[in-house]
């Protein structure tokens, strides 16, 4: 970009999930980046090209500050919403430090439930009618009168654990209970949100936001539970796709007009400009009206891996452009292609996963069965336009011991592959997976069966 006055050359990327490194693999493929520190990553960030991890937890923001400062950092990219939460992006920033992502005081549309819920009512943003809680009689008498089904959530952050959908008014009571007097997600659910069940399709709408604009990304749906058919607990996610379908040109319009747009606006009149990615999980009504579940701050795992393999033009240039002010600017170009990320998880996931085990067939050779990726053809084509590779593994709870990968985590891989249309990238994806082991390893074979079905009818009808 040539409104760009400051070139990014060494980077720093927060985080140590399946979605960083998507940023980072991502980040690294601009030509001009010639390093990108990661705290802490993965084993499959330390194998990158250009990449560099750096032992340093993602909440020790002291220590990423005297890093950035040590190293020269140009730019720090937070990937997770703690460190965020918690206010990275105010201490860089009194420091002189370039960073991307929202202050502490926007980042509460994700650190406190409470906080979004009001300041959507306030705003007039479409969301589930909702009450705010302390005390078990008060919620208790709320639950009576809203009747199950009914959605209870810890107001603070509990890494995407802290929310009960109950189908009775006994298991909402109950909910509500054990997070107000039995300590459960400990001070996260000491104030709990109450909220009306929305029927209908989930879509993850991420957008990134400078503070004269904005654009989306390319749109994406999430599986949550642990188990095909949607089946099992919830998790932080267990497979992603892009692009969701049921998100189509019109509704993404409508979607920017009456919830981003609004968000955004109000965010500034109150005082708390947002700068950053910010990830509305929406409720598409049997209307085809969205509704707002929930925001993040961040971008969302395992979303990001399969948005960014369908990325062909430059993540740096776009974050350069929203802290320029308007990422509309230089708005991302995508790959035609649908792309799918498959997670594979530990024996024991979410409640205790097993680690430790070394894993089995991560051949990266196999990665570049594309055109030619970043590195050797990010001169062809339009400026800083890249080829994807078809299959891509991007690591989460990995750790390396020796030379070996080892599980270090609840989910540990997500195998994202691109194809002609959503059931070809889950072909080629399960194919990946399935040549990939360690013991215990499991995934979910039904990653965008929506989409799937929809493609399914699509092709009946034309046949
Ligand atoms: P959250 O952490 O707020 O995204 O909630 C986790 C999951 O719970 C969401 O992805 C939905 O599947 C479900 N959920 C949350 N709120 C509602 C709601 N009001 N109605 C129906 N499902 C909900
Ligand atoms: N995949 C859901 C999230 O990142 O919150």
């Amino acid at each position: 970009m040539s409104n760009t006055p400051h070139r990014a050359r060494t980077l720093l990327v927060i985080g140590g999930g399946g979605r960083e490194h998507a940023l980072v693999w991502s980040l690294a493929r601009s030509p001009e980046v010639s390093r990108v520190l990661v705290a802490p990553g993965n084993a499959g960030t330390s194998n990158e090209p250009k990449v560099e991890n750096l032992p340093i937890a993602d909440h020790d923001i002291e220590a990423l500050a005297l890093i950035a400062k040590e190293r020269k950092v140009d730019l720090t990219v937070v990937g997770p919403e703690t460190p965020l939460v918690a206010g990275i992006v105010d201490h860089f920033s009194a420091q002189g430090l370039r960073i991307f992502g929202p202050s502490a005081a926007a980042a509460r549309l994700e650190g406190s439930k409470s906080f979004a819920k009001d300041f959507l009512a306030r705003h007039r943003i479409p969301t589930a009618a909702h009450g705010v809680f302390t005390r078990i009689e008060d919620a208790k008498a709320y639950i009576e009168k809203r009747r199950a089904p009914i959605v209870i959530k810890a107001d603070g952050l509990a890494a995407g654990k802290g929310v009960i959908v109950a189908r009775s008014n006994n298991q909402a009571i109950e909910a509500a209970r054990e997070m107000l007097e039995g300590g459960a997600f400990g001070g996260a659910g000491r104030t709990i949100v109450i909220e009306d069940f929305l029927a209908g399709e989930e879509a993850s709408f991420i957008c990134v936001a400078g503070s004269q604009g904005v654009v989306p990304l390319a749109s994406a749906q999430d599986h949550k539970t642990l188990l095909d058919g949607d089946e099992g607990p919830n998790t932080g996610g267990m497979g992603a796709y892009s692009p969701a379908p049921v998100v189509d040109a019109r509704l993404s319009d409508r979607i920017m007009r009456e919830i981003i747009h609004p968000t955004l606006q109000g965010l500034a009149a109150e005082g708390m400009p947002y700068t950053g990615f910010l990830y509305a999980g929406l409720m598409i009504d049997p209307d085809g009206a969205p509704h707002v579940i929930e925001f993040n701050c961040r971008l969302g795992d395992p979303e990001t891996q399969p948005i960014l393999l369908r990325l062909r033009s430059s993540l740096l240039d776009l974050i350069e452009a929203a802290l320029a002010g308007d990422p509309a600017k230089n708005p991302p170009e995508w790959d035609e292609r649908a792309s799918l990320g498959v997670v594979m998880a530990s024996e024991g996931y979410p409640e205790k996963p097993r680690k430790g085990d070394v894993i089995h067939g991560l051949d990266e050779s196999q990665e570049r069965t594309g055109e030619g990726i970043g590195e050797e053809s990010g001169g062809s084509g339009k400026s800083g336009e890249v080829d994807n590779p078809v299959t891509k593994v991007f690591h989460a709870g990995t750790a390396l011991q020796g030379d070996r990968v080892v599980t270090s985590g609840g989910r540990v891989l997500c195998i994202c592959a691109l194809g002609k249309d959503v059931s070809e990238a889950r072909r080629i994806a399960l194919d990946r997976a399935d040549g990939i082991q360690w013991p215990g390893a499991f995934f979910r074979r039904d990653i965008g069966h929506r989409a799937i079905a929809r493609e399914e009818a699509r092709a009946k009808k034309i046949g």
